[in-house]
Order: C-alpha cells, then structure tokens, then sequence
C-alpha cells in the first residue's frame, strides 16, 4: 500500500513524522471512486498537483484489467517543475502523456485545460471518458469545455476532511441533484462525482 501526499496542515505533518516500522491504524475503504464503464477504448486523464495519486492508480487498475486496450491519454499540470510529483510512474503507464507548466519550467508553458483543448477534436472522435483530479479552478474549467460538448467525465474532489464517514459535514460540497441544488459529503458520497453533477460556480 502506498500513499501519496503533501504536507498542508497538522494532520499530514503529523503522518510526516511517522517512522519506518510504526504502526498506523486505518478505516477503508470509504466513499465511492471512479467507476470505467464497460468497453471503454480511450481514457483522458487530467491531473493537476497532487491530483496524480488518484489517477496513477486508475492507470494501474486500467493497464492490470484491461492490458493494453485501453488507450491512456494523460494531462498533467502543476505550477512550476519542482511541483510535478509521481510523473515517472503516471508516464509509464499511459499511452501519451502532455505536461505543462504555469511557469514554463517543464514541459508546454501553461495551464493543462488549455493543452487538452488544443486535443479536444481527436480524442472526441475515439469516444473519451475523462477522469480528473487537481485545484477547483482547473475542474472548473473543465466543466466549462467538456460538459457543453457533451463529454462524460468523472472528478475526484479534493477536500478537507475530519471524520470521513459522513457525520461531521466538514467536507460538504453543492451538487445538483434532480431539478435542484443538495449538498453532498466528498469523504461518503464522493471522493468521486460526475463532473456536471458538482456546482462548480460561486465558489
Ligand atoms: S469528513 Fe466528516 S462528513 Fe466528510
């Protein structure tokens, strides 16, 4: 089992500060994840900062289930080269893979929503499923490019959590559930959710 994170707050420092040999106590699996349908060809992968922990292990559940009949097309965005994690792995197990930038100190200068609409034409013609992970503001833009285009896509939501189990509603977000507004927890109803089901305005 391996884990992927970044220090932010008390609770990753204390994990930081855990040595070799210790003992942690886990409560999982919870929550809902990414869910490929059946005979899907051709994933897109969209992955900003730390959103590559979730997505390497889609590709590895993908290539471990579906060999290689599933082309990976991977998109990977942070701010700056020094803040690209987990690339290596993520790379070996996609088809291609597309890294940008804000700063330009590795790969396109950029944000990642811009290269994968430069792409838009060619992976809708194979039929794409997206699946995404990163900053709000990247899933955001997101939803403004693929849901008017009709293209399905599945997001993993990033959001701090107490309980993770849905008591303490500290992980609340808005979604849209029939002809309204809901809020649903991330840590129990998500991490995932279809991209056109969350209210990305407004915040
Ligand atoms: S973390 Fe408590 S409800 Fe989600």
């Amino acid at each position: 089992m391996e884990f992927l994170y970044r220090v932010t707050g008390r609770g990753t420092r204390i994990l930081s500060e855990r040595c070799e040999g210790e003992e942690l106590v886990l409560t999982g699996p919870l929550g809902r994840g990414f869910d490929i349908p059946p005979g899907a060809r051709r994933i897109g992968l969209v992955a900003g900062g730390m959103g590559v922990a979730p997505l390497t292990y889609l590709a590895r559940y993908c290539r471990e289930r579906a060999s290689g009949s599933i082309r990976i097309t991977t998109y990977v965005g942070a701010r700056t080269a020094s803040a690209l994690v987990g690339l290596e792995e993520l790379s070996a197990l996609s088809s291609e893979v597309v890294v940008t930038t804000d700063d330009g100190t590795y790969g396109t200068c950029g944000v990642v929503t811009a290269a994968l609409e430069a792409d838009m034409g060619d992976l809708c013609r194979d039929g794409v499923i997206f699946f995404a992970c990163g900053p709000r503001a990247m899933m955001a833009r997101l939803a403004e490019c693929l849901i008017p285009a009709g293209v399905p896509c599945q997001v993993s939501l990033e959001e701090r959590m107490a309980c993770g189990l849905g008591a303490c509603l500290g992980c609340a977000v808005a979604v849209r559930r029939g002809d309204g507004e809901t809020y649903a927890s991330v840590c129990k109803d998500g991490p995932v959710f279809p991209l056109a089901e969350v209210v990305w305005e407004g915040k």
